[in-house]
């Protein structure tokens, strides 16, 4: 499956990789998504860090106007004294007046498509269980990857999706890329 790379479209969706003109779109369309500005600073942090893909940083586009995005960068998965470089899927956000339709579903299944075309073992991720097992992720601890969740989250949010070249060896604990370090709760 080859989504990205080249535009995709679906109905009047298009998902195409992030351009440097988009940047101010992008972050409005995090903040109204998560109602704060602190993950649209995490983006910009993250863009501007070496854990930043430009191929993974996707929008979704209706009618020209930007209203979602996804994010996937690397981050760190530590076992005793080894380290191995991971991909890490966050955050999603779709606008408020776009929920629903199938964008978010759309910009998770398009970027981790891409990873997987280039040729990443996994994705990780911190999120609804509901919402991303319905995409792919499954639990991640009994495939012996963990992430320190916030106390309100079920165990369930530590998630990964194994990809073509998965490697059931790689296991140990998410840790997050610096830029994360702005928000209190990952
Ligand atoms: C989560 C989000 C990206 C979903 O985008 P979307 O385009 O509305 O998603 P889709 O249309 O693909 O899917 C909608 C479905 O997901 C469900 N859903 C949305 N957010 C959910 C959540 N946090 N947990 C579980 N289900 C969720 C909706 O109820 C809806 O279900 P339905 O189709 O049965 O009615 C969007 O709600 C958003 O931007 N939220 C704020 C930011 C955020 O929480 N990001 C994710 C961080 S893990």
């Amino acid at each position: 499956m080859r989504l990205v790379g080249d535009d995709w479209s679906g109905s009047d969706v298009t998902i195409r990789a992030e351009r440097p003109d988009d940047r101010e779109a992008i972050a409005d369309v995090v903040a109204a998504a998560f109602g704060s500005p602190a993950e649209a600073r995490l983006v910009e942090a993250l863009r501007a860090s070496s854990s930043f893909v430009p191929d993974w940083s996707l929008v979704a586009e209706v009618r020209g106007r930007v209203v979602g995005h996804v994010m996937v960068t690397y981050a760190t998965l530590r076992d005793d004294a080894t380290e191995h470089r991971i991909a890490c899927l966050s955050p999603l956000a779709v606008a408020p007046d776009f929920h629903g339709r199938g964008i978010g579903s759309a910009l998770v299944r398009a970027v981790t498509a891409h990873v997987d075309d280039d040729g990443e073992p996994l994705v990780v991720l911190e999120g609804s269980p509901l919402y991303y097992g319905h995409l792919g992720f499954e639990h991640s601890v009994p495939h012996g990857i963990h992430i320190t969740l916030p106390d309100w989250a079920p165990p369930e949010a530590a998630q990964i999706m194994r990809l073509r070249n998965y490697d059931a060896s790689l296991r140990g604990h998410l840790v997050y890329p610096p830029a994360f370090d702005a928000l209190s709760d990952h």
